[in-house]
């Protein structure tokens, strides 16, 4: 591996159709955030680069069910966020939107080296078109099964359960979101990037990391390219998005994933115009791609693919295969490759997957009304989901904030500098070199485990990292109790005196190693110890350095705990957001509020904003009541049972997610209500014609909907 100069950290462009949220924070932001701040503290040269994905079919979908222009979503969106990250400390170095005059020309450039080296191939193709809407359906306009893990709400371009990067001709049951009929295919002219040309060149760039690239990343990767790769279209028929620089080519624009990671360029391009390349063209710059798990395919096949063409191209390999591998002397304009791309995993909320569409979600903003930017970062730091999905519940996030921040680092801050105060006139007393023994071999121990942290944080185990320095703080409060102040200021003030030295220095080295993960706390106890930090780095951080004599700024409270009754207001907060009789089991039915949009701009189903519905709204849905006759579990499925039920004249079946709570056995002879004119819908395979009612709590279906008194089935519930 070539010594690196220095490391471009780039944090994926959250896409703007609505604001981020937590999950967004544990998966990406956050880590990308505590390791650029490490790498600072290191000393270390790099830029954070971070934007808005402002263009495809998230935002014009989003601008629709608002019955707004996309302008409007892509400017509240990204004000909002950027707002969002800054109270939260995210250190980006810049921060820019797709939507920009230089990210248009950067993104139309690359596509026409890459078209011109003999990449990109225009193919007349099928694609889906809505005969209703009069519209084909690009991306999120489209939904249908997974051929590859057959989940229901597979997307046009992917499928968000397995990551699969999708052809939307390779949905099963396609189904438009926008009328909810089912498209039918018509030809029309696309551009294919020749993304199988490069299947040798990613083996080998993929395997070439599997002993740095974290499994999940390994795996993804891995399994894409064992599934052989395919010539993948990059151009859609929208609006809106990077016009396609070709003649005949008009009302056609880029395929959002093929612009937006071109996003990271551009917004280098904007924060350093004249050295841009530094940071993208030169050897010695690494670059670590902090992403989720469904950016996984973009960032370690996709992209790289596509930077592969552009450096061919450039080298003026053309479209001959055998010299794909630039020329040396082309070397210095290739683009670099990702050296890393430490993806996280997804973050449940209360056990379950978070969802806008349910309510099921905390927005970045809405939480920083209520909590401090340290707290929600320790946090968050402390329940990343870096090897599997983590579970984020307020009951936790109450106890590592009162337990761990308030209780272990707070309290030590708290303690220390209150005693110099009531001791020793609020002045850190004697001699820098003169401390206890104990004190000296604490700092000394500071410093072995601080290298071990470090490695933790190149390793990007950013989760141990942060409850390593927890234990930091714990042996500084340790060395406190067993020194006892308290009883050494009566028999010996001199040793009192070095035993606090002792403790304030630790609190400084203690702010070091926090700075990344409380970066607000850390600033305030510096400037209490009379320091602006300038001279800190992670590495001497366990060095004695206070200055005698120095007054001691005020003593604040750092970090305030968490009541129960707030913790139940939450939990609350979100049921509410929730709870209403819904489709049953999340993910199944819940679907098909997701999905509900028209191009009028109307919802078909009341989404949790909506205003009030007339009665006649209510009386499209049709309830009726009716008798389980059947019941069976759907093959491979933990949720799906299969149900036979009557409607009085009417026997059906319908597919409901209710087997983690109900057996088959339990179901039968039950009487329930059922939506029984709902479009039938398949799932897993199974033909489902109707849905149940149940009542959903925090843990999933908690109960069926059952009409009280025993009666008929198929009557209408009104
Ligand atoms: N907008 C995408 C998302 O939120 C991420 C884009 S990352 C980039 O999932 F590479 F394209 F920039
Ligand atoms: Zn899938």
């Amino acid at each position: 591996m070539p010594d690196f100069k220095r490391t471009l950290i780039t944090a994926a462009l959250p896409y703007v159709n609505a604001p981020s949220h937590v999950g967004h924070l544990a998966g990406c932001y956050l880590p990308a955030d505590l390791y650029a701040r490490f790498k600072r503290l290191r000393g270390e040269e790099i830029l954070f680069i971070c934007g808005s994905d402002e263009l495809g079919a998230a935002i014009t979908i989003s601008a629709e069910k608002e019955g707004v222009t996309p302008q409007v979503i892509i400017d509240r969106n990204h004000t909002l966020n950027k707002a969002s990250f800054e109270k939260l400390g995210i250190s980006f170095d810049y921060y820019g939107r797709t939507s920009s005059a230089t990210h248009r020309e950067t993104a139309q450039q690359f596509f026409l080296t890459v078209h011109d080296g003999g990449y990109l191939i225009p193919r007349e193709v099928p694609q889906l078109y809505d005969e209703e809407a009069k519209m084909f359906l690009p991306d999120r306009y489209v939904e249908g099964t997974c051929p590859v893990c057959s989940n229901p709400n597979a997307r046009g371009d992917q499928c968000e359960r397995c990551g699969t990067y999708l052809d939307q001709t390779e949905l099963i049951e396609p189904r438009s979101k926008v009328s909810g009929t089912k498209p039918v295919l018509r030809a029309t002219k696309h551009w294919y990037f020749a993304l199988s040309r490069f299947q040798n060149q990613l083996e080998d760039y993929v395997e070439s990391h599997r002993r740095d690239w974290k499994d999940n990343v390994l795996q993804g990767a891995r399994s894409w390219l064992k599934a052989g790769l395919q010539d993948r279209p990059i151009t859609r028929d929208l609006t809106w998005g990077i016009p396609v620089p070709l003649e005949g080519a008009e009302g056609k624009v880029l395929y959002v994933w093929f612009d937006a990671p071109i996003g990271y360029i551009s917004a280098t391009k904007e924060a350093h115009p004249p050295d841009w390349q530094t940071w993208w063209q030169d050897e010695n710059t690494r670059w670590v791609a902090f992403l989720g798990k469904d950016n996984i395919v973009f960032h370690t096949i996709l992209f790289p693919a596509m930077l592969m063409a552009y450096n061919a191209a450039k080298a003026g390999a053309g479209s001959n295969p055998s010299s794909l591998i630039p020329h040396p002397s082309s070397f210095e304009s290739s683009f670099i490759l990702p050296d890393n791309v430490p993806a996280n995993e997804f973050m449940n909320l209360e056990s379950q997957k978070l969802s806008k569409s349910r309510g099921w979600i905390i927005e970045l903003h809405e939480m920083l009304e209520r909590y401090p930017a340290d707290v929600i970062r320790y946090a968050i730091a402390t329940m990343l989901p870096e090897q599997k999905d983590s579970d984020f519940t307020w009951r936790e996030f109450q106890a590592h904030v009162n337990n761990e921040l308030a209780d272990i680092f707070g309290n030590f801050a708290n303690r220390v500098l209150t005693f110099a105060s009531k001791h020793f006139e609020n002045k850190i007393m004697g001699n820098r070199k003169e401390l206890d023994v104990a004190g000296n071999a604490l700092l000394a121990g500071f410093g072995m485990r601080a290298k071990d942290i470090a490695d933790l944080y190149e390793r990007f185990r950013l989760r141990e990292a942060t409850s390593e320095t927890m234990d930091l703080a714990r042996s500084a409060n340790k060395y406190f109790n067993d020194a006892e102040p308290w009883k050494l200021i009566k028999s010996d003030k001199e040793e009192a005196a070095k035993v606090i030295r002792s403790c304030l220095e630790a609190l400084r080295a203690l702010a070091i190693y926090f700075a990344p993960i409380t970066p607000d706390a850390s600033k305030r106890i510096l400037s209490t110890l009379g320091s602006d930090g300038s001279e800190e780095n992670w590495d001497n951080a366990h060095e004695p350095k206070l200055h005698g004599q120095v007054v001691l700024g005020p003593i604040e409270i750092l970090f305030h705990k968490i009541e129960d009754e707030t913790v139940a207001e939450e939990v609350k907060r979100l049921e509410t957001m929730a709870a209403k009789v819904d489709a049953v089991g999340a993910g199944v039915g819940a679907h098909h509020a997701d999905s509900a949009l028209s191009t009028s701009g109307a919802t078909m189903v009341a989404p949790e904003h909506s205003a009030l519905i007339s009665i006649d709204d209510f009386k499209k849905i049709k309830l009726r009541t009716a008798l389980i006759l059947e019941a069976e579990r759907v093959p491979k499925s933990k949720k799906l049972i299969k149900l036979q039920i009557s409607l009085g004249d009417e026997k059906r079946q319908i597919v409901a997610g209710i087997g983690e709570k109900y057996t088959p056995e339990q179901l039968v002879g039950k009487m329930i209500v059922v939506v029984a004119n709902l479009k039938p819908a398949k799932l897993m395979g199974q033909e489902s014609n109707g849905m149940l009612l149940a009542v959903n709590d925090e843990n999933g279906v908690v109960s069926l909907v059952a009409p009280e008194w025993a009666s008929p089935d198929g009557l209408e519930v009104r």
